[in-house]
């Protein structure tokens, strides 16, 4: 079926459902089109909670569905792509945590919101790579434990000097953006500002001007004067950038920055979930209850 022809179908059966369609600034374009809304991964879940609409449509990976779940339990939670999971997320389970628990007994538990529901529920407090820094400055514990993430871990414990026992997980696509990378195209655009993700290499976030979450990109390219930028994090936020900035430049760090489970949601996809209501995300609620009070002491400090 023809883009438009699907995008058509797409909107009438959204009317028809009294949906909303959510995505992540990491989508397709053609995905990113059909969008009612675009943003960083909690931004998301708090339109979800927020929105009159029946059902959410969540275009992105499944800890970003999850947590619009866990904020609005009401609501039918889908994905057209159930499959879509984060690297970085799977590399900590409910169990690894409680083991890791019970080695640092007296320590406060920060987690990313890049983790399962189930290990949320574990969770003292959560936190998102814009509010990560805040979230430790926060807390007066002199142990704490920070997972999944090593090097957003490093980048708050040097940004805060606070010792921080940390979980040795990462994300696959973020490592591929290398410091020579960046000084290649620091060479090709000698103006360009660069901003990075923190969950890249420290060798890379220490070459950046701006460091700091999708949205927060989206942000500083709308709001500061420079007129180019080069981009280390995952390629698909480009569309955005030149699509809200059309008088600007932007740079991706790498090409080989690319999140394949962020590529697996299509427009066919889309109308499918819309049709059938599938595949729903739903948290049983005992998790659902303990994750949520992980994510409401994150949003009394931001
Ligand atoms: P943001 O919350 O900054 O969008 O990041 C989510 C993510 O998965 C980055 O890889
Ligand atoms: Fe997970 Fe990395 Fe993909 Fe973000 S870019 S969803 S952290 S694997």
């Amino acid at each position: 079926m023809k883009i438009k022809d699907l995008s058509q179908k797409i909107n009438a059966l959204k009317k028809k459902r009294n949906a909303i369609i959510l995505a992540h600034n990491y989508q397709l374009p053609e995905v990113q089109e059909v969008a009612d809304f675009r943003g960083d991964s909690l931004e998301l879940s708090r339109l979800a909670a927020k929105t009159k609409a029946d059902v959410i449509v969540f275009c992105g990976v499944h800890f970003m569905a999850e947590t619009a779940s866990i904020l609005c339990p009401d609501k039918i939670v889908i994905m057209p792509e159930i499959n879509a999971t984060c690297p970085m997320a799977n590399m900590l389970t409910a169990i690894e945590l409680k083991r890791l628990k019970t080695e640092y007994p007296k320590a406060v538990v920060v987690g990313y919101v890049n983790t399962s529901a189930e290990v949320k529920a574990q969770l003292d407090i959560c936190c998102t790579s814009t509010n990560a820094v805040n979230v430790i400055k926060a807390l007066k514990a002199k142990e704490i434990i920070f997972v999944p993430d090593k090097y957003l871990a490093d980048y708050v414990s040097k940004q805060t000097k606070r010792k921080i026992i940390i979980w040795n997980g990462f994300c696959p696509t973020h490592i591929k953006i290398l410091p020579e990378d960046i000084k290649r195209e620091k060479k090709f655009h000698p103006f360009a500002k660069v901003m990075v993700h923190p969950e890249c290499l420290p060798e890379v976030v220490a070459l950046a001007d701006y460091v700091c979450s999708t949205s927060q990109m989206c942000k500083i390219a709308k709001e500061s004067k420079e007129r180019e930028f080069i981009v280390g994090t995952e390629v698909g936020i480009i569309y955005r950038l030149k699509e809200d900035n059309p008088q600007k430049e932007f740079y991706p760090a790498s090409e080989r920055a690319v999140c394949p489970n962020m590529k697996r949601i299509t427009q066919e996809k889309i109308l499918w979930a819309l049709e059938e209501l599938k595949e729903e995300v739903r948290v049983p609620e005992e998790i659902r209850k303990l994750a949520k009070k992980a994510i409401e002491r994150m949003l009394q400090i931001i």
